[in-house]
């Protein structure tokens, strides 16, 4: 028969194995894996030669902010679905994860999806899902957990724990996780203790530091192990309900998770290229320059890296997502230099909207830093992100008859000597990257989805169209069957306290 896609001579990773293996692709799927070199005189009706260059399943980011409004004032973060859709496939990311805003002004998480859906829909080079991002947890928004799990395919929410317009105190927290538990969501926590950020930055205006340097200042590391101590404690009292700490950017938070973990609770943990790529010193640069690298967390020390670094390894994080959550330099409106004045000339860290982009440079950094094994590499950027918001098997594998089509070809290793990362390459519609002038060892070759190439770097770029990318409905967690442990445990039980 003939297949739509063959891609020879290339060497397989997935997150358990790395074998050179022919992929054979069919109606969208994965559909023969074969020893290397065996497919080439196949029928197909395309040939991708790989020879000597890596082939693993397509990136999956489950951490995306595209089009939210800003916590920080005016307009939204910066790019749209198809904006960064775009940046992500040329990148290597097949599929994305991003938030559907609830307002504290709206009652329903329902109407918030619908919102988002419309903006997204026909509007993307990545197949998409969403989380729900929970501001408002009155009655009639826990009520409409349960649909949005069993019909629309939402199963994750995220929560913070910090930020005027989104933070939640300890007694909402719970009532969220308890709702999230009993209809088998997973809840994501941004772990920093607002009270204190907003006490700090009180006392550093009131020193007059207002650099952006100063933003690492007002989120202490003490604002995120704290946090982050306090979360796994709300899920413990709620019998064990799975929680996710996003962006962990510390040690301490880190060894809490850790200790969490090994304790046998059901705590998951992801980090950033951020943290492994940026440090304090990123902020602190002439004039306004290090409000490129402002984020919250913020980054922090080369010493807190390394630790990071180590985390990923270990099994600490199980994911390592972008974050993308962009913001203009130049850009007085919307940007990050809405709070440039005349009586401000090195602006007030406040009010630089927290957040920089990364969807398109996630995978390059992390494929040539070589710091973990190629398989840690695909299971961290990839599978565990599918078996946590689950998508896998479909994605986050090469498992022929079942997995999706969503594969990046590498170049062979040193076939590109040093690339520069400049801002002129990527394809976001953000004005910089905090990356610039790194030096890269590859970076995605062709990247397809669902069969169909859609980057191909050096035969025009960004090839497939914004109408490709589809929606998925998502299935339960699956990642250490975490619902399983729930199940066992029984229900929240009062006379259990
Ligand atoms: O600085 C960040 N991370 N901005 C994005 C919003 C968030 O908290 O993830
Ligand atoms: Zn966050
Ligand atoms: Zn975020």
């Amino acid at each position: 028969d003939e297949f739509d896609l063959v891609i020879t001579n290339g060497v397989c990773v997935t997150a358990t194995d790395v074998a050179p293996l022919d992929v054979a692709v069919k109606d969208e799927k994965i559909v023969r894996l074969a020893p290397s070199g065996s497919l080439k005189a196949s029928r197909t009706k395309r040939l991708i030669d790989a020879e000597g260059g890596f082939v693993t399943p397509g990136g999956v980011d489950c951490h995306v902010h595209l089009q939210e409004p800003s916590m920080f004032g005016k307009g939204s973060s910066a790019d749209t679905y198809e904006t960064g859709t775009r940046s992500a496939i040329a990148g290597g990311t097949t599929t994305v994860v991003a938030f559907a805003p609830q307002q504290k002004s709206l009652d329903s998480v329902l109407t918030a999806l619908a919102n988002t859906h419309e903006l997204a829909r026909d509007n993307s080079y990545c197949d998409y899902g969403f989380h729900l991002l929970v501001a408002n947890p009155c009655a009639r928004a826990l009520s409409e957990f349960q649909q949005l799990a069993s019909t629309e395919g939402v199963t994750s929410l995220k929560i913070y724990m910090t930020y005027e317009a989104l933070q939640l105190r300890d007694n909402e927290i719970l009532s969220v996780l308890l709702e999230a538990r009993r209809n088998s969501i997973l809840t994501m926590i941004h772990a920093e203790n607002g009270d204190v950020l907003a006490w700090l930055t009180e006392q550093l205006e009131a020193a007059k530091l207002f650099a952006p340097k100063y933003h690492g200042h007002s989120h202490a590391p003490i604002l995120e192990s704290e946090a982050t101590n306090r979360a796994i404690a709300l899920s413990s009292l709620v019998a064990d309900t799975p929680i996710l700490l996003v962006h962990v950017s510390e040690p301490a938070a880190a060894l809490r998770i850790r200790a969490a973990q090994t304790a046998g609770q059901p705590i998951f943990a992801e980090t950033c290229p951020q943290y492994l790529f940026l440090t304090r010193d990123d902020l602190d640069q002439p004039g306004f320059e290090g409000a490129k690298c402002v984020c919250a967390p913020p980054p922090r020390d080369a010493e807190d890296q390394k630790a990071i670094w180590r985390g990923l390894r270990n099994g600490t994080f199980a994911l390592l997502s972008s974050d993308h959550c962009p913001f203009r330099f130049d850009d007085a409106e919307t940007g990050k230099k809405t709070c440039l004045s005349e009586e401000y000339p090195v602006g007030r860290f406040r009010h630089i909207p927290n957040g920089i982009p990364g969807i398109e440079t996630r995978l390059p950094l992390a494929f040539s830093a070589r710091k973990m094994e190629m398989t840690k590499f695909v299971e961290v950027t990839s599978t565990n992100a599918a078996k946590l918001y689950g998508l896998y098997p479909r994605k986050g594998s090469l498992i022929p008859g079942v997995s999706d089509a969503d594969l990046v070809v590498w170049y062979p290793d040193g076939a590109l000597g040093d690339i520069t990362l400049t801002n002129d390459i990527l394809h976001h519609d953000v004005d910089y990257t905090p990356y610039e002038g790194r030096k890269l060892q590859n970076w995605p070759r062709f990247t397809i989805l669902r069969g169909r190439v859609m980057w191909d770097r050096d035969g025009g770029g960004v090839v497939g169209d914004k109408s490709y990318g589809e929606f998925l409905k998502r299935q339960k967690s699956t990642l250490n069957a975490i619902w399983d442990t729930v199940q066992e445990e029984g229900p929240f039980d009062l006379e259990k306290l």
